[in-house]
C-alpha cells in the first residue's frame, strides 16, 4: 500500500472506505482522470491503470518519481532549510520574479520555481524537486497558483519539515510504473476505457456557494460547463458498460440522480481552506452506476442471520 507524496487540495484519504464500498468486486483496468495527490490510486495499487491530470507540473513530478526516484531523492537532499539564508550560488538570490527582495531560502526556491518555465534550460528533475520542497514547506501545504500560473503560497512554520520523503517516493515509483500517465483533459477516458473497466472521477468540486471556490488547483479552473461535460462523459461510459464512480460536492446531487446514477451524501469536514482552523463542512456526494449487488462489499448485507 503506497501513500500520496504531495499534500493536495481535495485529498481523498478520509473517504477511501466510502469510495471502495462502491467499487465493483471485479473490473478490468483502473482509470483515474483527475489524479491530484493520488490518494486512491496509490492506496489501490492497480495492476494496470491510466492516470491523468491537467496540471503539467504535477504530471512532470510523477514522471520523475516513476523514472528517476533515486536521483529525485538526491536532489531533494541537496535543498536547504526554508528559514536558511538564500544560496549565493543560485540565481534569483536577490529578488523574486516581481522584484521584491528575497529574505530566505524558501522564497528563493519559490522564485526559481516560478521563473523556470520562462528562462534558462528546463530541468524536469529540478522542477519536480522544487514542487515537493515547496509543497512540504509552504503554509498549510497547499499547492495553489495565482492567475498568472505562479505558485504564491507563503512559507509555513514547521519544526522539522521533511521534504525528502524517500520511502513514499520509492513506493509511488513502483505503483506508477504499472500505469500509463497522461497530461491532458479528463475526456481521454472515452477512448481509453473498455467495457468492464472502472473509472474513478474526482474533479475539482463545484462550489457550494459563489464565495466558496474549490477550483484553485491550477490557473485554468473548472467551471459549470466542465461539470456538465463530465456528467456527459460519465453517462457515455455508463452506456458503454464501464463502471463509474464520481465524487463531487452536494450541489451535483440532482444532476447525477437525474442521469440515473445511484447517489449518496457523505458528510465530510474537509481542510480545504488556507486557514487550517477554518474548516468548511460541506456535503459531499458519491455517485456511481455500480449496482449494489455488484459492489465489493455487497456480500456483507447478504450474510445469513445467525
Ligand atoms: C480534486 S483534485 C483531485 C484530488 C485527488 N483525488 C487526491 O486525492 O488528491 C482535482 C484535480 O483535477 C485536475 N484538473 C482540473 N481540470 C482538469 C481537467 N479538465 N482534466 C483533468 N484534470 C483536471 C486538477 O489539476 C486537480 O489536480
Amino acid at each position: 500500500m503506497a501513500e500520496p507524496i504531495l499534500k493536495w487540495a481535495g485529498g481523498k484519504r478520509q473517504l477511501l472506505d466510502e469510495l471502495y464500498a462502491r467499487f465493483p468486486a471485479d473490473y478490468g483496468r483502473y482509470h483515474e482522470p483527475f489524479l491530484g495527490g493520488g490518494a486512491v490510486f496509490f492506496d489501490l495499487e492497480p495492476a494496470d491503470a491510466t492516470v491523468n491530470d491537467a496540471n503539467p507540473r504535477l504530471v512532470n513530478f510523477y514522471e520523475q518519481v516513476r523514472d528517476r526516484p533515486d536521483a529525485l531523492v538526491e536532489r531533494l537532499r541537496s535543498l536547504d532549510d526554508p528559514e536558511a539564508d538564500p544560496d549565493p550560488d543560485l540565481p534569483y538570490a536577490e529578488e523574486t520574479a516581481r522584484g521584491r527582495s528575497v529574505e530566505s531560502y524558501y522564497y528563493q526556491q519559490r522564485a526559481r520555481f516560478n521563473r523556470r518555465p520562462y528562462e534558462g534550460e528546463f530541468d524536469p528533475l529540478e522542477e519536480a524537486a522544487l514542487l515537493l520542497y515547496l509543497n512540504r514547506t509552504c503554509y498549510n501545504g497547499l499547492y495553489r497558483e495565482n492567475a498568472d500560473g505562479g505558485f504564491n503560497v507563503p512559507v509555513g512554520r514547521y519544526a522539522n519539515p521533511d521534504w525528502v520523503q524517500r520511502d513514499r517516493i520509492r513506493a509511488a515509483s513502483r505503483v506508477l510504473s504499472d500505469a500509463s500517465l497522461r497530461n491532458g483533459d479528463f475526456a481521454y477516458v472515452l477512448d481509453a476505457a473498455e467495457p468492464g473497466d472502472l473509472v474513478y472521477f474526482d474533479p475539482p468540486y463545484e462550489p457550494m456557494s459563489a464565495t466558496a471556490s474549490f477550483t484553485e488547483y491550477s490557473a485554468e479552473g473548472f467551471d459549470r460547463a466542465d461539470q456538465t461535460r463530465l456528467l456527459e462523459v460519465a453517462s457515455d461510459l455508463d452506456a458503454a458498460g464501464v463502471s463509474v464512480v464520481v465524487s463531487n460536492s452536494g450541489v451535483m446531487y440532482e444532476p447525477y440522480a437525474e442521469a440515473g446514477f445511484h447517489v449518496d451524501v457523505e458528510d465530510a469536514t474537509r481542510a480545504i481552506n488556507s486557514d487550517g482552523d477554518n474548516r468548511d463542512a460541506v456535503d459531499e456526494i458519491v455517485a456511481t452506476n455500480v449496482p449494489p449487488s455488484d459492489r465489493r462489499e455487497s456480500g456483507q448485507s447478504e450474510l445469513p442471520e445467525f
